[in-house]
């Protein structure tokens, strides 16, 4: 007997165990085909994972994460995101090391080490980086996380802030790299993580720079995959990016305080750590976009002009009615 008998004689067993009305419409050829049509995307959506999961690791297996091998250096460690992947990558034993212009404010468990740093400043990482060297060795894992985020239109707000956004959000990316790529580049072995954020699809109202800023992030990660691959002969120094849509921490404190008016969902940092760490524990590379409800975000580019437009004006609105709440309230 075939493979393909043995699937008919199982399928039409199952078949007769279900109620007389289910068997009648699994007959009917439209539900048939319906089912068909399902199957078929449903093999399309896995063929397509796959392609690309092995696509972003250029063809090559990752390797099983092994602790002892590994020292994580996350920016930005001492807030929200990053001090909560700090936490949880630290209860997996891994060593990690922090970098932020912040002290923290909190004990840091015992196998993470902290150091102050403006990672806008090449002198200043530099410097932290001979330190993180002789302590500890080359990192193996740079999660570029630290960033900043302000409010107000392009005619408000004020140049320095500008600048700031583009220099936390998007030129520290290229520091951060040049000072800790060159080890993993040599042993082929590696990770850099980019936090970028949904705001790398869509331009909207008072936030031109922030969005600016993560959508160049974006482009910073193609780009290094693209080097990483053809320049530098490192197929197995594994990228990321990550998308969170809004995430309940202090970088959005003046949103979260208004939030009946600000009507959007705003994920847990639990929740965005999750997903973080799974990525680097799974050693491959990828683009992660949170919540994974919203992963049509990254085609809105795609979209009809129309459509692009609807969704940024919707997105815009939000912040819209929070300037008009604030106004009311004199803040
Ligand atoms: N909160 C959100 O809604 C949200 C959504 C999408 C993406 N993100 C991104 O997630 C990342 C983390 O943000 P968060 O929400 O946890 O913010 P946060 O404000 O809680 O933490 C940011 C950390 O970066 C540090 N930092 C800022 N400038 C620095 C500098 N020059 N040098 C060193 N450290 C510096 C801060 O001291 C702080 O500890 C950012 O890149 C942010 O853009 C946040």
């Amino acid at each position: 007997m075939s493979a393909l008998d043995l699937v008919q004689q199982y399928s039409q067993t199952a078949l007769a165990q279900l109620p007389g009305p289910a068997q009648e419409l699994l007959a009917k050829p439209f539900t048939q085909k319906a089912l068909a049509v399902l199957l078929a995307l449903g093999v399309l959506r896995s063929v397509n994972k796959s392609l690309s999961q092995w696509t972003m690791n250029n063809w090559t297996r990752s390797e099983r994460w092994q602790s002892t091998r590994e020292i994580i250096l996350i920016t930005g460690g001492c807030s929200g995101i990053g001090k909560q992947v700090m936490e949880d990558l630290a209860k997996t034993g891994v060593r990690v090391v922090i970098l932020d212009i912040n002290e923290p404010n909190f004990k840091l468990p015992a196998n993470v080490s902290f150091y102050r740093a403006d990672i806008t400043s090449s002198a200043n990482i530099a410097e932290v980086a001979k330190a993180i060297r002789s302590d500890h060795g080359d990192p193996t894992v740079l999660v570029n996380n630290a960033g900043v985020g302000h409010d107000g239109t392009i005619l408000e707000e004020p140049e320095a802030k500008i600048r700031q956004t583009f220099e936390v959000n998007t030129i520290s990316h290229f520091l951060m790299v040049k000072e800790f790529l060159p080890a993993m580049i040599r042993a082929n072995h590696g990770h850099v993580v980019t936090i970028a954020s949904m705001a790398s699809f869509v331009g909207i109202g008072e936030m031109a720079d922030y969005c600016g800023s993560k959508a160049s992030a974006l482009a910073f990660h193609e780009s290094l995959r693209q080097e990483l691959k053809a320049w530098y002969n490192a197929p197995a120094v594994r990228t990321s990016v990550v998308h969170p849509m809004w995430v309940r921490t202090p970088m959005i404190k003046l949103l979260t305080d208004h939030e009946s008016h600000f009507r959007q969902p705003i994920m847990t940092v639990q929740f965005v750590s999750d997903a973080i760490c799974k990525q680097i524990l799974s050693q491959n590379s990828g683009q992660v976009i949170l919540p994974p409800s919203q992963s049509a975000a990254s085609l809105v580019r795609a979209m009809p002009t129309w459509m692009q437009e609807g969704i940024r004006s919707i997105a815009s609105k939000s912040l819209r009615r929070l300037r008009e709440v604030q106004q009311r309230e004199g803040l």
